[in-house]
């Protein structure tokens, strides 16, 4: 029973009811079709804990359908063969949908995922759109470059490189910004002339699935994108070692990247992975305490902590570590979690039971290996069976803790201190991972020397998660493989081909 304090998820929309009453169903040669087998997957609203729906289990014969649509869209050119400005316009075209569904996109997310609306209807709706329009664009801008050779007689030889699409693209997606990850994946494959077939995460297929409409509303070519549903050591790993798929490109853990690089060697396709992170905050003492403290808030606890750049692990210079931890604590009183429908949740749950189960795993490890608990380290009271965490920042936290090595993906901060530069870098860079990272000093020469020495594919300074899709984003380390977002996304897409003609 839930606590008055405590409210109940509001009821769906009927356009939400409308789209979890759809039969389980794949998305193959721009139709909807019946999985071959029957097994299905439960689908869950984290606020609540009940199952909204059913999806597929797409089966290898459904897995074997949608590539061999993918394969046959690409190799009869009915995409690739198109004017590039055909290409732009129906990119475009799926963008402008969009916008017109903004408002049940967000509400599906938010039920799906349990992300509050409101902030599905500020970011992942909006940033899902800027995807599209962004890379539509470089549809008709990819091309490449004339060269004179060294080695031959100067004119005598036309050379040149071409980009090519690389072929079919299958893209495999976690369930942290659903939208935002299906859209970044699909927007550069389809400008550059893949086709693809897209699987959501298990947990969070319903926007990829309500997607699948309006590409046929666009009026894409059937067999362009094809969207199938199944879990990731079945159907997602069929798509790794298909003959049929040229490039494989994958958001989500370290673990599954790492199946997935080896299982896609022997066909030598293409792989793009986003993995992990542990991403550092490094905060000098120049620094407005107050100011920092809403921005590390924010990048810890937006989304639950289900951000692989969140801001995980800090560390603040001695002198305002102590300060910071207070200012912390006040800022984690804003980031309350509450069902993902009210209009007045900061954060909502975690998207499953298992997540929930993880990361209080998580925070018991903390506290057993004897970090204190600045804020939070416990669920509200009375929530009901939604997968609800507090905010929670540990401090006195040392290096070897596993709650300071590993990817938490939930709302938990860890927190050191140190006493000058260099051995914050050394901290900074004490890990497997390699994705984001960010400074806080007014000091310009710190902040340049900091970010020139700490290994991350993203720096950021005086702020934190900012992202941009003209700005590449990608991992060192343990982090991940390639560069997505800006022209290296798009390119990344491609093959390079050289041209070498005897005049
Ligand atoms: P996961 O990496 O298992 O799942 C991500 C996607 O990969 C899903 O679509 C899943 O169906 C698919 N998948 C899983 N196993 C596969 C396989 N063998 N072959 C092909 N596809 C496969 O992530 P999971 O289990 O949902 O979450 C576990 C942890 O991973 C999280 O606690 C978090 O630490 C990390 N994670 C990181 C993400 C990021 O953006 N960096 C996103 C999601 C999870
Ligand atoms: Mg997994």
């Amino acid at each position: 029973m839930n606590d008055l304090s405590f409210p109940s998820q509001p009821g769906y929309s009927p356009a939400a009811q409308k789209a979890l009453s759809r039969k389980p169903a794949l998305f193959i040669d721009g139709e909807w079709v019946a999985s071959t087998g029957d097994q299905l997957i439960d689908v869950y609203d984290p606020s609540t804990g009940k199952v909204i729906c059913q999806i597929a289990d797409a089966t290898s014969d459904d897995v074997d359908r949608a590539v061999t649509a993918a394969r046959r869209a690409f190799d009869d050119g009915r995409w690739t063969g198109l004017p590039p400005i055909a290409r732009e316009v129906m990119i475009h075209k799926l963008g402008a949908l969009l916008e017109q569904h903004m408002e049940e996109f967000a509400e599906l997310e938010a039920i799906d995922n349990g992300k509050p609306k409101a902030k599905a209807m500020e970011l992942d709706i909006p940033a899902s759109i800027g995807q599209l329009h962004y890379y539509a664009g470089w549809a008709t801008k990819i091309g490449g470059e004339t060269i004179d050779p060294m080695v031959v007689p100067s004119g005598s030889f036309h050379a040149y490189t071409r980009r090519e699409p690389v072929g079919v693209a299958a893209q495999i997606i976690p369930w942290n910004y659903p939208l935002i990850m299906a859209t970044l994946k699909i927007a550069p494959a389809l400008a550059a002339g893949c086709t693809v077939v897209l699987k959501p995460a298990e947990q969070t297929p319903l926007t990829a699935l309500r997607l699948a409409d309006l590409v046929n509303e666009a009026g894409f070519p059937p067999g362009v994108l094809n969207i199938i549903t199944g879990y990731g050591h079945h159907s997602g790993a069929q798509l790794t070692t298909h003959p049929g798929v040229d490039k494989i490109a994958f958001t989500g853990s370290t673990e599954v990247g790492k199946i997935i690089n080896k299982a896609a060697t022997d066909t030598m396709k293409n792989v793009t992975l986003e993995l992990g992170g542990k991403s550092p905050v490094v905060v000098f003492p120049d620094a407005d305490v107050k100011a920092v403290a809403a921005g590390i808030a924010g990048s810890i606890f937006y989304n639950a902590g289900q951000t692989c750049i969140a801001g995980s692990r800090l560390y603040a210079h001695k002198t305002i570590f102590d300060d910071l931890m207070d200012a912390l604590a006040e800022q984690a009183q804003n980031w309350r979690p509450g069902p993902s429908l009210m209009p007045e949740s900061a954060i909502g749950p975690v998207v499953s039971n298992e997540q929930y189960e993880r990361v209080l795993g998580y925070i018991d490890a903390g506290k057993k290996a004897g970090a204190s608990v600045v804020t939070g380290g416990d669920t509200p009271s009375a929530c009901g069976n939604g997968y609800f965490i507090n905010p929670t920042v540990f401090a006195d936290v040392s290096a070897d803790m596993k709650v300071v090595r590993e990817e938490i993906f939930g709302p938990v901060l860890v927190a050191q201190r140190f006493e000058n530069t260099e051995e914050a870098i050394a901290a900074a860079n004490d890990t497997p991972f390699g994705l984001g990272a960010s400074v806080w000093t007014k000091d310009l020469s710190t902040m340049h020397h900091v970010s020139a020495r700490i290994k991350a594919g993203t720096v950021w300074g005086n702020c934190h998660s900012v992202i941009d899709p003209t700005m590449p984003f990608g991992g060192y380390k343990e982090s991940g493989i390639g560069r997505e977002q800006g022209n290296y996304g798009v390119k990344a897409y491609t093959e390079l081909k050289s041209v070498i003609i005897q005049l």
